[in-house]
This record gives C-alpha cells, structure tokens and sequence, in this order.
C-alpha cells in the first residue's frame, strides 16, 4: 500500500473514517470526500498525522460533477490513483413501501446506488491514465443480501450495489483492475447511533457473535482488499456481519433454566 494513492467516499464519518486511517497507518495518501467538508478535514488532518499525504475534498456523491472534481484532485495532488472505498451515503427515515414516498427513494437511490456507480465511473477512468492496475472496495450492507422491513429503499439499493460490483468486476478483471463488495453487518457509528437511539447496540446488531461490529473491523476487510494480499479476488461480497448470514442468533436460556 505504502506510497499509493486512495479516494474515500463519506470518509468524513463512521466506517469511511475507519477505512482512510486504516489505509493511512498502512502507508497510502488519502483524499476525503464527503459532504461534511468538517469531518473530511478533521480526518485528512489525522491521516497526515501517520505520515502521508491526505487531502479533504467537499463532494456530494449525487453529483456527477462533484465526484469527478473528487477524482480529479487525487490525480492533481499524487499523480495517480490505485483505487477507492465507496462508503457514502445517508440514513432516511424507515418508511414501509406502501407509504412510498418518491423524493425520499430517489434521494437515497441518488446518494447510495448512483453515486456508487458514478465513484467507479470516475475512478476507473483515473485508474487507467495513471496506475494502471488497482482495487475498489463497494459498501453494500448485511441488508444487501436480505433485507431491512421499512428500509425498502436502503434494502434495494444494497442488493443493486452488488449488482454493480459484480458487472464492473467482469469488465474490468482483464486489465487488473479489481472491485469487491463489504456488507457489513450493524457497526457502531454516528448513523447507527442515531437510527437506534437508546437501544443497546449489541441487541440491534442481533448477530450470533452476540455484539455490534466496530469501524476498524470493516476497514481491516477494506484494507485487505484494496491490497495485493487479496490479488486473485474479484467480484465477491465479503460479510462482516457477527456470522448473521450464516443464521439466526441462538436464543439462550435464562440464567439457572435446565
Ligand atoms: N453502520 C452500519 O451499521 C452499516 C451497516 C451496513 C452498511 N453501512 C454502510 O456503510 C457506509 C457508511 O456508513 P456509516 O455507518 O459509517 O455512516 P456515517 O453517517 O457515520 O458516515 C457516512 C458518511 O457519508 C457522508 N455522506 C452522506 N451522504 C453523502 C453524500 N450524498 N455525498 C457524500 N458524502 C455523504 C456523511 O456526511 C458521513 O460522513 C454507508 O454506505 C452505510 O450504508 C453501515
């Protein structure tokens, strides 16, 4: 990883945070976009603190132009670019699908599944003028692969996310540019803090693993991918989940119940 060069997406906050400073100690620079232009900066400034390069970009995904302008400042700041995590994106209020409300679909729809495809757009682009060879990482979502009742929108643009992955995979598996998916299950951030209120996040999470997952349990997977150890990979999902795809978390007896 050491001198390469990493755009995050909503790397101002939660599990993007997590990923640019995993990425930073593992040696790259890093560009922050994120629309909290606050949180990008505090995070580019944490990332230099490791000693490398990193700058603070204000993007919003839903933008095409935003993203290019993202992309094109990684170019002018290192010269190149080796790849990317995509993680931005907004939590909506849960609304059952027959209270669908159009403008809310199409705002998460805009940020989550479109600006995932317009970051690989870009991306790919700046990764064939400048390295040549490189690795995106997608953020899709344990709700990427089932499903979260009154979350229709967030539900649909996970699944479609990988989706996405999967062609962008085949496209462009030839010349070495690879794309994975990370679904992660629930992980402590500022957007899980604020979707379950006072609920105690390891019985949100439900996981058999019986806790919540944490940011830099997801970066270490991001990580992984963005890096040689994982060359031969490409086009899958990877879980983080607690072992929540593998089945539902035990119920156990009460304490002294025979
Ligand atoms: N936390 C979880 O339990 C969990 C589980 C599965 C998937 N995810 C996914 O991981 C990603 C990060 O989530 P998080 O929990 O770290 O959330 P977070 O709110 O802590 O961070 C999200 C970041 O994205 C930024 N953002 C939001 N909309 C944006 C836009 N249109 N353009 C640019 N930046 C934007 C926010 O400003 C914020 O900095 C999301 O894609 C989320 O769906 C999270």
């Amino acid at each position: 990883m050491k001198g390469k060069a990493f755009v995050i997406t909503g790397g101002g906050s939660g599990i993007g945070e997590a990923c640019a400073m995993a990425i930073a100690h593992a040696g790259a620079n890093v560009v922050i976009g994120d629309v909290d232009l606050v949180g990008a900066r505090r995070v580019a400034e944490a990332a230099r603190a490791c000693g490398v390069g990193a700058a603070a970009v204000q993007c919003d995904v839903s933008v095409e132009a935003e993203i290019e302008a993202l992309i094109g400042r990684a170019l002018a700041e290192f010269g190149q670019l080796d790849g990317a995590v995509n993680c931005a994106g907004p939590v909506l209020p849960r609304q059952q699908i027959a209270d669908a409300d159009w403008d809310m679909w199409r705002k998460l729809t805009d940020a989550h599944l479109f600006g995932t495809v317009f970051s690989m757009k870009h991306e790919i682009q700046a990764i064939r003028k400048s390295s040549g060879r490189g690795s995106i990482v997608n953020m899709s979502s344990r709700s990427g692969l089932n499903a979260t009742r009154e979350m229709g929108s967030y539900t649909a643009a996970k699944w479609a996310i990988r989706g996405v992955t999967k062609t962008v995979a085949l496209e462009c598996a030839a010349e070495g540019i690879r794309v994975n998916v990370i679904c992660p299950g629930l992980v402590v951030t500022p957007m899980v803090r604020r979707q379950i209120g006072d609920v105690d996040p390891a019985l949100a999470a439900g996981a058999p693993m019986t806790r919540a997952g944490e940011p830099s349990e997801i970066a270490d997977a991001a990580v992984w991918l963005l890096s040689d150890q994982s060359s031969y990979v490409t086009g899958i999902d990877v879980p983080v989940d607690g072992g929540i795809m593998a089945g539902p978390a035990a119920i156990r007896p009460a304490a002294g119940a025979s």
